[in-house]
């Protein structure tokens, strides 16, 4: 057995320097412990937000993947085919990012966007973006205006039966939290490309949104994107 002293030896001298290399991974550990700990503090110092999403680190991670090259600093996109996204529920930007991701909702854009970004990534980003307030838009077409309002508020009641839109999205746009999106105040551009998007099926995340869209000819979603680009 005294043979194999020199093996224990060596394996206990093994043993220890790999455990100096494994220690390499404990004592990067406590930096995001530590991290953690002031962040109650965080949000508690905003009002009304949940708990749990960091707001500090949401604006790092926007910041850190340039998102604000296309959707501005402050999530209000000065470009008309980006969509604004500040002051949207979180919940849909979050389920947004996560179907961009997973190709529910197409995008060349947005898929490597969404990719790079890890579940606390996303969460973080979208309440962020939440805490933004939206500057308001207007209706530039005089000429369809009471088109797209009679389709905002009262639907189309022909064969076509269409939901009138403030039935989900509320009557100045801002939706419901947590179940419809925020439209009011949204580029007239944007609105109608997903208009169009849900009617060709090329964005698959909404069935009802499908079902509406699909019978919306291209002069109503024109007219029902520019009255809802000025709605507040
Ligand atoms: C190169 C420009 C560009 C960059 C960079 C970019 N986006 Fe986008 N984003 C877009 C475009 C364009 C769309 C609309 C895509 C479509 O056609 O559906 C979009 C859509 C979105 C939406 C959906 C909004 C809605 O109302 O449904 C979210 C959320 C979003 N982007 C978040 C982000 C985040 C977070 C980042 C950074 C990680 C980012 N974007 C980076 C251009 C960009
Ligand atoms: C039955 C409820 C309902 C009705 C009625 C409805 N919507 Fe929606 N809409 C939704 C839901 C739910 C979503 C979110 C889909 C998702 O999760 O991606 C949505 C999303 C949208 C979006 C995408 C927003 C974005 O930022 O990309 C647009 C644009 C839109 N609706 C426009 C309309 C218009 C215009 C009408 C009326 C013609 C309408 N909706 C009627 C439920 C509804």
């Amino acid at each position: 057995m005294k043979l194999f002293a020199p093996l224990l030896l060596a394996a206990a001298l093994a043993a220890g320097s790999s455990a100096s290399f494994a220690a390499d991974e404990p004592a990067a550990a406590p930096a995001p412990v530590a991290a953690a700990a002031p962040a109650p503090a965080v949000v508690a110092a905003k009002p009304a937000k949940p708990a749990k999403p960091d707001l500090v680190k949401g604006e790092a991670a926007y910041t850190a993947r340039a998102c604000a090259a296309c959707h501005n600093a402050d999530g209000n996109s000065a470009i008309a085919a980006n969509p604004k996204l500040a002051q949207q529920h979180p919940e849909y930007l979050l389920k947004q990012l996560q179907d961009f991701k997973s190709g529910k909702r197409k995008s060349a854009i947005m898929k490597p966007m969404a990719s790079a970004l890890s579940d606390d990534d996303m969460r973080n980003v979208a309440w962020f973006l939440a805490s933004k307030k939206i500057k308001p838009g207007f209706a530039k077409d005089k000429a369809t205006v009471a088109l797209g309002e009679q389709i905002y508020r009262g639907g189309i009641s022909d064969r076509r039966q269409i939901a009138a839109c403030a039935g989900c999205h509320s009557p100045n746009g801002a939706g419901t939290p947590s179940q419809y999106p925020r439209l009011g105040g949204q580029s007239a551009e944007y609105t109608s490309a997903q208009l169009v998007q849900f009617r060709d099926g090329e964005r698959l995340n909404s069935v009802p949104m499908h079902d509406i869209a699909a019978m919306l000819n291209d002069r109503e979603i024109k007219a029902v994107a520019d009255y809802i680009a000025g709605l507040r």
